[in-house]
């Protein structure tokens, strides 16, 4: 089983690049630029992929939606069969707001508030991921309050060397700031087991993102159902489900993504054995190849023996090249002008705003659009506002139409959390 084709949904005809069946300079007139695309078929098809990779073994996949939290998304991947994986009050009330019900969605993250986790408890959410002794007692304590009993998984850090493409998105290896460190886990879970207002219903682990290598799922899981055997011979018998986290990467140039069929057989087989529901967290395995952003060409400068196409698009709308150094294509929408090497930069007042450094590019002309590939995963959701620049809209395709599912920020939505008036108090 291979990956197939990554970005199937998004192929040039006629010398002009579509989205399924829309021409993506339709798409540039009417939703104006920057915007961001998404493939409906893409999603789909990643997430039937998925889906068929794990099959052989009873599973739950909870989309991530810190990866692109785009209120059509989420209804799109939950109508394939997704649960939600969330990691703030924000992604709970999104999700929600999405229609996933409490059952549907897991609550995790390093540092969640006693208001995220009441609100989580409140929205009766499958599974509470808990990363540390002090928040389990905090757990404990709020669902005493509400005489109910905490649905808890405990978030181990395995402590395995990954190789994720950057230092930033490793999670899984020792000292890490997140889940808890190997050693302690036997002892935090036999606490959580015997905590009058939790259940333990789960273990779970996230190694880090875009990995492309199989072996640490592999030795990660036997972590887990190492400690899930120890459990059992202790007399704990609550353990449900076995959550490997997400991480899974994909192609952005010419980095070989994970061997699925080397995947499934590596892992399932262990989780076969431990006899829990495997639970997985994807992102970017769904949605990464899923999108692209849409910008216009402002203009072309030549300066210091370098030539520069400056575009209506940077690190605000897509902060993954100056942020982690990330590679993504970059096209032109029409090709028909030959090519020339330039730094594709934005119009943000910072020297580490770009798109692309140095890079083989169609000789494009102000007006031009350009479609940067593979943004459909922390694209969007890592936009900011600085420069006071509002965020650009989000458009679905599905087949031959196309929809926009968010809109273009106004000027005023920039200041209408601003207080006029202030209220002075001493
Ligand atoms: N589960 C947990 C606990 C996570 O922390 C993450 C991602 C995921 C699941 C989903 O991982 P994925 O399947 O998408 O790799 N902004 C960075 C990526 C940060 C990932 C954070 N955690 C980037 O642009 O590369």
């Amino acid at each position: 089983m291979g990956q197939g084709v990554l970005s199937a949904g998004f192929a040039r005809s006629a010398g002009l690049l579509r989205c399924e069946g829309v021409p993506l300079d339709t798409i540039g007139e009417v939703a104006g630029t920057p915007s961001y695309v998404y493939s409906t078929s893409t999603i789909r098809n990643r997430y039937d992929l998925l889906s068929d990779t794990i099959a052989s073994v009873p599973h739950r996949i909870h989309y991530t939606l810190k990866a692109n939290s785009n209120r059509a998304i989420l209804r799109l991947v939950r109508s394939l069969g997704a649960g939600a994986d969330v990691v703030s009050g924000g992604e709970l009330f999104r999700a929600r707001q999405a229609g996933f019900t409490g059952e549907e969605i897991i609550f995790g993250g390093v540092g969640k508030t006693a208001r995220e986790l009441a609100e989580a408890l409140d929205a009766r959410v499958l599974l509470v991921n808990v990363e540390s002794e002090m928040e389990l007692h905090l757990v404990d304590e709020i669902a005493a309050r509400r005489r109910i009993r905490a649905p808890v998984s405990i978030r181990v850090n395995p402590e395995i060397t990954v190789d994720a493409a950057h230092q930033y998105i490793r999670t899984g290896e020792r000292g890490q700031k997140f889940g808890v460190p190997f050693d302690d886990a036997r002892r935090v879970a036999e606490l959580a087991a015997t905590l009058p207002h939790v259940t333990l219903l789960g273990l779970d682990m996230h190694l880090g993102s875009q990995l492309s290598r199989v072996d640490p799922y592999r030795v990660g899981t036997e972590r887990l159902t190492s400690i899930a055997a120890d459990l059992r011979a202790r007399g704990v018998g609550s353990l449900k489900y076995l959550d490997i986290g997400g991480g899974l990467g994909v192609r952005y140039d010419s980095e070989e993504p994970p061997d699925l069929a080397r995947f499934a057989e590596s892992v399932l087989p262990l989780v076969a054995a431990s006899g829990l529901q495997l639970i997985m967290e994807p992102g970017r395995f769904v949605v990464g190849n899923a999108g692209v952003l849409l910008t216009r060409v402002l203009y072309r400068k030549h300066s210091g023996g370098k030539e520069y196409v400056i575009t209506d698009a940077g690190m605000t709308e897509l902060l993954r090249p100056s942020h982690y150094g990330a590679f993504h294509r970059i096209e032109a929408v029409r090709a028909d002008n030959g090519h020339i090497r330039a730094d594709v930069v934005g119009p943000v007042c910072e020297s580490g705003d770009f798109l692309a450094l140095d890079r083989d590019v169609q000789n494009v002309r102000p007006g031009d659009l350009l479609a940067v590939f593979d943004v459909g995963a922390y694209g969007f959701v890592m936009a900011s506002n600085y420069n006071s620049r509002t965020r650009g809209a989000e458009v679905l395709v599905d087949g031959d139409r196309f929809a926009i599912v968010t809109e273009r920020e106004r000027y005023e939505t920039l200041v209408q959390q601003e207080v006029d008036d202030p209220e002075w108090r001493s």
